[in-house]
C-alpha cells in the first residue's frame, strides 16, 4: 500500500484496480481486528453539506487510530465568509496531515487538491462519492464469496452514487446496470470512463427499464431521488421516479439471494419501501458500519502508516 502514501482520493478512478483490491483487503483485516495500526496525525473535515455517516465514521476511524479530528464547519471558519479556497487550502496544509472535503462542485475539490500538498479525500461532491463505494464493495465482499462476476443494479437518479458505483464496479469486476428516468441518466463522461475501465470484461449498462436492469441481479442499490442541493425539485421528481422504487414487487425480479444496499439517509416510501429497507435482504446497517473500516483503510494508506 506504500504507493498510496501522500496521494489524494478525488475520484474512485484515482485508484488502480490493484489498489482498490488491497484497500478492501485491508478494510476487512481492520474490521476483524487482525491489524491495529496507530498514528498521531490530524484529520480535518471541511464539509459544506450535512453528513452523519461520513463525518462520524471518519472521526471514529481516526480516533481509533490514535489520531485527532478537527471539524472545520464553514459556518465557523473564514471559508463561510468568502476566504479564497486557494488561500484556505495553503493554510490548512500547514496544520493538518490529511483533509476530507464534502462540497458541491468537483472542481472546487480539485482546486483544493492543487493548492494543498497533504492528501485530500472526496467525502462527497455532486459528481462522486468514492468513500461510500469502498464500504459498498466491502459489504458485497462479505455477502458473496467474490466480487468478480456479480451484477449490481442501481435504481433511480444518475447521481454521484451512480457515478462512483459504475467506476467501482467496473474496477472490481462487477457488472453494473443503472436504471434511471430518461432525463436523469448518469453523466455520459462517467459512463464512458467506467466502460473503458471495464474494457468489455464486465457490463456497464444504462437503461430506462427498471425490470431489465434488476433481472437476476445479486446486489440492488438505490439512493434518494433528490440529492442535497436539489430539495426544491423533490416533489416534482416523485412521480417520475416511482417506477424505480425498490419494492418487494421489483425485488421479485432480482436474484433470490440478492442483497439490498442504500448509502443512506433513506426516504422510506420513496426510493425504497419500509418492507425492503427492514427486510431480510437488506444489508444497510452493515454497509453503514463498513464506512468506518473502509475509511480507516484509506486513512492509513494515504498517511503511509501501513
Ligand atoms: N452515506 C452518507 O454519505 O451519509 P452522510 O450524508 O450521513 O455522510
Ligand atoms: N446522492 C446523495 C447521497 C447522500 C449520501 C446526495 O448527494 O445527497
Amino acid at each position: 500500500m506504500g504507493a498510496m502514501k501522500g496521494r489524494d482520493l478525488l475520484s474512485l478512478a484515482d485508484l488502480t484496480t490493484e489498489e482498490l483490491r488491497e484497500l478492501l483487503h485491508l478494510a476487512a483485516a481492520l474490521k476483524a481486528g487482525a491489524l491495529k495500526p496507530k498514528c498521531e496525525k490530524i484529520l480535518g473535515l471541511l464539509f459544506y453539506k450535512a453528513s452523519t455517516r461520513t463525518r462520524v465514521s471518519f472521526s471514529a476511524a481516526m480516533y481509533q487510530l490514535g489520531g485527532q479530528v478537527l471539524d472545520l464547519n464553514p459556518n465557523v471558519t473564514q471559508v463561510g465568509r468568502g476566504e479564497p479556497l486557494s488561500d484556505t487550502a495553503r493554510v490548512l496544509d500547514r496544520y493538518l496531515d490529511i483533509l476530507a472535503i464534502r462540497t458541491f462542485d468537483q472542481r472546487d475539490l480539485e482546486a483544493f487538491a492543487n493548492y494543498a500538498t497533504i492528501p485530500i479525500i472526496n467525502a462527497l461532491t455532486d459528481l462522486e462519492h468514492p468513500c461510500q463505494v469502498l464500504a459498498d464493495l466491502q459489504t458485497m465482499q462479505e455477502s458473496f464469496s467474490a466480487l468478480d462476476g456479480l451484477t449490481l443494479a442501481y435504481m433511480g437518479d444518475g447521481n454521484n452514487m451512480a457515478h462512483s458505483l459504475m467506476l467501482g464496479c467496473a474496477m472490481a469486476g462487477v457488472n453494473v446496470r443503472v436504471a434511471s428516468p430518461p432525463d436523469y441518466r448518469p453523466s455520459e463522461a462517467v459512463v464512458q470512463k467506467a466502460q473503458a475501465i471495464a474494457n468489455g470484461k464486465t457490463e456497464v449498462i444504462v437503461t430506462t427499464d427498471p425490470i431489465a436492469a434488476i433481472k437476476g441481479a445479486q446486489v440492488v442499490y438505490t439512493d434518494v431521488w433528490a440529492s442535497m442541493g436539489q430539495e426544491a425539485m423533490a416533489e416534482t421528481r416523485i412521480p417520475i421516479f416511482q417506477p424505480y422504487q425498490v419494492s418487494e414487487v421489483l425485488m421479485s425480479h432480482a436474484d433470490q439471494d440478492a442483497i439490498v444496499l442504500h448509502c443512506l439517509p433513506a426516504h422510506r416510501g420513496e426510493e425504497i419501501t419500509e418492507a425492503v429497507m427492514e427486510g431480510s435482504q437488506s444489508r444497510v446497517w452493515d454497509q453503514a458500519e463498513n464506512r468506518m473500516h473502509a475509511q480507516k483503510a484509506l486513512l492509513v494508506s494515504l498517511l503511509g502508516i501501513v
